[in-house]
């Protein structure tokens, strides 16, 4: 069989949606990990016998064991406990760094050649975490925040002004976080620019509602955290890598001089390819968007920062 092998590493909520997806789009073959083996193999064999119905053919298996990620094109880290009510996602950092630190090790350890996709968060610090423990070159190791909230920005413009999505085209840059960047500048419909059909207070409010979008979730799911946006997120870019589709996604890439920004993760527009992130595309920004950018840069500098003491530690 010829298929792409993707591995999930987490079969929480994130990491069984997308498993579930990306075995409907029939694209590659899964393999979900989990620590407890028994629950991604039960997961998996409920996806699996959903084929017939679904009509997908591509493999999917379950597994606590680290080894069954060889030869992985693609490996997704969705592990980590979730956010809950009233937590930042910056307070995840401490309990989730031991996560990542440990599967990254298996990782670089079973798929040294595959590419990364990082959705655990504090994401911004986890994917750089994941890069220092990994040592993967920038190009094989990404970021899941930018489509997610810039979903959340374009479903928000649709619904005010009762079109398709799939006319709205508008990007979410910088850490995700109370700090991301939505560029309503650049948000259009179909080429018509944003800014001249929604009204400027309509359009801060959606914007301050796209910032607060995960915690908006959170708030009324209580004991949960978003996971189906973020699932579908996940896929697009599996799919952009394991199709060499090229597609240009916002997405938390590792800038060595890019928007003025050197060595960290952040939300920027990127072309997804097969070998990760093809380019990193560079936007004429406004004083005031490079300003928001670079206070965004700089609580993700201050997250890194922490990382770097978290492995000082060990
Ligand atoms: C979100 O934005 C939990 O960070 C995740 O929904």
């Amino acid at each position: 069989m010829n298929r792409k092998k993707v591995s999930i590493m987490g079969a929480g909520k994130v990491g069984s949606t997308t498993a579930q997806l990306l075995s409907y789009m029939d694209i590659c073959d899964v393999v979900l990990w989990n620590r407890t083996a028994d629950y991604a193999k039960g997961v998996a064999l409920d996806i699996k016998e959903s084929s017939p119905i679904q009509g997908f053919d591509s493999g999917i298996s379950g597994t606590g064991s680290f080894s069954d990620i060889k030869g992985s094109d693609v490996v997704v880290l969705t592990a980590g406990a979730p956010r809950k009510e009233g937590m930042s996602r910056e307070d995840l950092l401490n309990v989730n760094a031991e996560v990542v630190k440990s599967i990254c090790t298996q990782i670089k350890k079973y798929a040294p050649d595959s590419k990364l996709i990082v959705l655990t968060n504090p994401l911004d610090s986890m994917v750089y975490l994941a890069k220092r423990i990994t040592g993967f070159p920038k190009e094989r190791i990404v970021g899941m925040a930018g489509i997610l909230d810039s979903a959340r920005f374009r479903s928000f413009i649709a619904e005010e002004l009762r079109v398709s999505v799939r006319s709205i085209h508008a990007m979410v840059l910088g850490g995700h976080g109370d700090f991301m960047v939505p560029l309503p500048r650049h948000a259009n419909v179909n080429g018509v620019p944003v800014e001249s059909l929604v009204e400027g207070s309509v359009l801060k409010k959606i914007i301050e509602r796209t910032r607060a979008g995960g915690g908006e979730i959170i708030k009324l799911e209580k004991e949960s955290s978003a996971f189906y946006a973020p699932a579908s997120s996940l896929a697009t870019m599996v799919e952009a890598i394991v199709k060499d589709k090229r597609e240009v996604l916002p997405c938390a890439a590792y800038l060595n001089g890019e928007y003025g920004i050197k060595g960290i993760f952040i939300g920027v527009p990127v072309i997804l390819g097969s070998n990760g992130v093809e380019r990193i595309i560079e936007l004429e920004l406004t004083k005031y968007e490079k300003k928001q950018l670079d206070q965004s840069a700089q609580k993700v500098k201050e997250l890194a920062n922490e990382v770097e003491n978290v492995l000082l530690k060990k």
